[in-house]
Parts: C-alpha cells; structure tokens; sequence
C-alpha cells in the first residue's frame, strides 16, 4: 500500500456533489469557478486587517495537523498562521525528513491522528501521490490539502501565486506569464501551468535548459523557450524557480556559475521585458544560481508579498474545505 506515483485525475474525489472543495489535491480538473472562488475568498480575507489578516472563528473548535514529511519553512509555517487566524487548533508533526514512509506506516500515522479528531490534514511528501492517499483513506469527514507531493502538485503555492498575479497585475487574459528554470523537476511550475491555463492566461512560456524541461512540454499547452531572452521578451510576469538539486539524480546541468550565466536573471537581462514586469519566485531562493540579488531584492520584485498573500489564500482553501458552510462543517 505505498503511495501511487502516477496519480490519476481526481476531480471526483476534490469537489462534492454540489461542486463544493471537499479536498484540494491539485488544480488539475478543478472548474475555473472554483479558482476563483479561492482568490475571491482569499481577497475578503487579505482585506480584513490590511497586511496583518485579523483573527476569525470560522474553524473554532476544529483541529488542523500539518503532516510534514519532507522539510518546510515558508509553507508550513504560513499554514500554521493561517489555521490559527481561522480559530483552529493546529498541531504540527514533522515526520522524518529524509526518510522514506511506507504505505503502511502513512495509514498507522493516519488512523492515530484520526483517533484525536482530527478534521483537517495538510500534507507534504516527497511522493508523488501521498495526498491523494490519505484523502482516500482518510474517515468521509476528513479533508486533506496538498502542501507539496514529490515532483506532482503544490496547488495552494500555485494559488497564492496566482492570487499575487491578479492582484499586481489584473486581468490574467492580458498577461504573458514567463516561468524560469528547473521545470522538470517543479511541483509548482505543473500546478501554477493548470491554474494559468484553468484562468485563461494570454500567453504562457516556460524557459529553461534542454535537459530540465519535461518530455512530456508539447502537451502541456505552453511555448517552450531554450533562450531566456526570447523567453522574457514583453513579459508580464517572470517567475522564477529554483534548481532543484535534491531530486536530480544525474548530471543535468555543468556548474551553477555556467546556469547562472545563461539562465539567471539579472537587471540587465530583465530589460527584455516589459518595463513594469513583476518579478516572482515561490522560494527558497539560491540568490547567484537563478536570481541576482540586486533583481530579488529590486523595485520589480513581489516575493516577499508572494510569502504575505500565502497566508490569505490558505485560510481560504481551509475555510472553503472545511468552513461554516462545508459539508461535514460546523453549523
Ligand atoms: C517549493 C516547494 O517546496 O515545492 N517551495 C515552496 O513551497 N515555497 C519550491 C522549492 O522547493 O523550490
């Protein structure tokens, strides 16, 4: 019972029968009703106390566990705030680091956690496929949020990312959206590629060397852009991503500095795009491997307000999942 690895579309198992969020595994399949949903919820949310989103009782008495079994900074602990800014009790487990969970031991960990009423998992796995197999084996009234599952899905970053886009930017039918680097190995460039598409994004590209750009780039319905300077040309918005080196198994790439060289964004290199781009970067950054500091830390930079709108738009997801309202719910 180890987690599958090629997880199958699971619109069925996200939305309820009314097309409510019961689970939010990956944008894949989801309604552009639903998308919006989240980013409308998320903006009563960021509007309630200015930068600082004031406390709510919409999950008072419900208990969240973030299930971390692969490191996390910024996405656990803007889950925490946002669970706690909701009412929730909140309960972080961080299992192993590096270590390998068989099936067996995900539905141990699952089944003791459940005998403490527990209403809501977030999960973060180094497998592709370990949210999804939680969410099916999880009690009906449970509801599982992906944070992160191997090199598959990260649809509430793919969610504050294009929550950021619409709120500096507008209109998504209008925008070329670049997104830079290690695409084969990104959880996030996949979702934020279907959330784009799912909104009706004018223009999507992805840029990056021959050897980091999936097999599979023709179906995903975006251009493909060995040259970063044709790959900024008049963009809207650039994000950029980070080499993955923990899931290269080979060798993909000469040197940092020779990455760096070609695909790193500088001042310079940014000109080719247009003169009010917004600059993004789900983070870690590797400030020197794919972005310059003076460009991280610039005027066209959003990524610390990135970090900021996460936190909204996960009270949303968890809101909308488990809130008031929501099957299963509170009165
Ligand atoms: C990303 C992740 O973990 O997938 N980071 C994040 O959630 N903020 C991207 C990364 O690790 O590079």
């Amino acid at each position: 019972m180890t987690p599958s690895h090629t997880p199958t579309p699971t619109s069925a198992l996200q939305l309820t029968d009314s097309g409510r969020l019961r689970h939010f595994l990956t944008i894949e399949g989801l309604p552009r009703t639903v998308l919006e949903q989240i980013l409308d919820t998320a903006e009563s949310f960021a509007s309630l106390g200015g930068p600082a989103v004031k406390k709510v009782p919409l999950l008072r008495g419900k208990t969240i566990v973030n299930l971390f079994f692969e490191a996390s900074t910024r996405t656990r602990t803007t889950f925490e705030l946002a669970a706690k800014r909701l009412s929730a009790d909140v309960l972080n487990l961080n299992v192993g680091a590096a270590a390998t969970v068989k099936g067996e031991t995900l539905l141990d960990t699952l089944r003791n956690l459940e005998a403490m009423h527990t209403d809501m998992f977030v999960v973060r796995h180094a497998d592709s496929g370990a949210a999804h197999f939680i969410a099916r084996h999880a009690a009906p009234h449970v509801r599982v949020i992906n944070a992160g599952d191997g090199r598959h899905a990260h649809p509430t970053q793919a969610m504050l990312d294009m929550f950021t886009i619409r709120r500096e930017k507008g209109d998504f039918g209008r925008l070329c959206v670049a997104i830079v680097g290690d695409i084969l190995h990104s959880r996030v460039a996949r979702s934020q590629i279907q959330a784009l598409r799912t909104l009706g994004a004018g223009c999507i590209r992805v840029v990056a060397p021959r050897t980091l750009l999936p097999a599979e780039v023709a179906s995903l319905g975006v251009e493909a852009h060995v040259d970063l300077d044709e790959g900024l040309r008049d963009a809207d918005v650039v994000i950029m991503l980070r080499l993955q080196r923990e899931r290269m198994s080979g060798a993909f790439l000469p040197s940092e500095h020779e990455y760096f060289q070609q695909f790193g964004l500088t001042e310079a290199r940014l000109r080719r795009a247009r003169p009010d781009v917004i600059v993004m970067h789900p983070g870690p950054i590797n400030r020197g491997v794919e972005i310059d500091s003076r460009v991280a830390d610039g005027g066209r930079s959003v990524i610390l307000r990135q970090v900021t709108y996460g936190i909204a738009v996960r009270m949303a997801v968890m809101s909308l999942a488990l809130g008031p309202d929501a099957p299963g719910g509170a009165a």
